[in-house]
């Protein structure tokens, strides 16, 4: 059996959140999200190692933040990890942590740095997975909302049929040559928002396991708080430092 690596896009400058330092650089708890994000995927079992994708701008910065948290040199449960260059998109970021990925990889995880309270066991989830014999899994989520498509004058155009719909997260994992080969058809002046889309986009099947609440993206300030009220819980029960 191969490696298992997780990569985690963090390159992104996250204005929706408003200004500040960059995304995965806000703190939660005191500690930058991609601290948290980065520890709960080197701490997974199924984890071998974790390459950060970086801004162009902080690549030894956050490498001196991982160094801080006692998170670059593997250590007694949990992985080892390195920090490249992000690019300009989200596909570009991930297209160039993939690069840094040593030969013996054979399942590779994606994650947002902006889903820093994943689950340890949803990311072992998605590694059992895809060790099960699927090409690409994404957790997901029935939808509580009912959800509307709208033209560009915001009248709407369809209601959709809700049983149908999964809301995705990450990390979203797969066989290593199914993720090479989607992101080497990419069209980069057409990014995709995921990677499962990407591969989806060559015709192959993409399997949904159940996600989880915890695992939410941070976008926008009254998600910070969230984050924060569940990391209170977790260190009022013991469970994180
Ligand atoms: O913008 P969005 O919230 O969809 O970003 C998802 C993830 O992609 C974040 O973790 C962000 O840091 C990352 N990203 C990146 N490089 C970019 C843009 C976004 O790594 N150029």
């Amino acid at each position: 059996m191969g490696l298992t690596a997780a990569v985690v896009p963090a390159a992104g400058r996250g204005e929706r959140l408003g200004p500040g330092a960059p995304k995965a650089l806000r703190l939660i708890g005191g500690v930058p999200m991609l601290v948290h994000a980065v520890r709960a995927l080197a701490s997974a079992r199924s984890i071998d190692l974790v390459v950060i994708a970086a801004p162009e701008d902080a690549v030894a910065e956050v490498t001196r933040l991982l160094a801080d948290h006692g998170l670059v040199e593997s250590g007694p449960g949990h992985a080892a990890t390195l920090v490249v260059s992000g690019g300009d998109t989200r596909q570009d970021s991930v297209a160039r942590a993939l690069v840094a990925l040593p030969y013996d990889v054979d399942v590779v995880l994606v994650h947002d740095a902006a889903r820093p309270l994943v689950p340890t066991a949803l990311v072992d989830a998605v590694s059992a997975a895809v060790r099960a014999g699927a090409a690409a899994v994404v957790p997901g989520l029935a939808v509580s909302d009912t959800v509307k498509s709208v033209d560009r004058d915001e009248t709407v155009t369809a209601t959709l049929d809700r049983s149908a719909l999964r809301a995705i997260q990450t990390p979203q994992g797969f066989r290593r040559e199914v993720l090479y080969e989607a992101h080497a058809v990419a069209d980069p002046d057409a990014p995709a928002t995921d990677d499962a889309g990407l591969v989806e986009a060559l015709g192959r099947p993409v399997t949904v396991i159940p996600g989880h609440e915890e695992a939410f993206k941070v976008t926008r300030p009254f998600d910070l708080t969230v984050a924060e009220a569940i990391l209170a819980k977790r260190r009022a029960a013991g469970v994180v430092s």
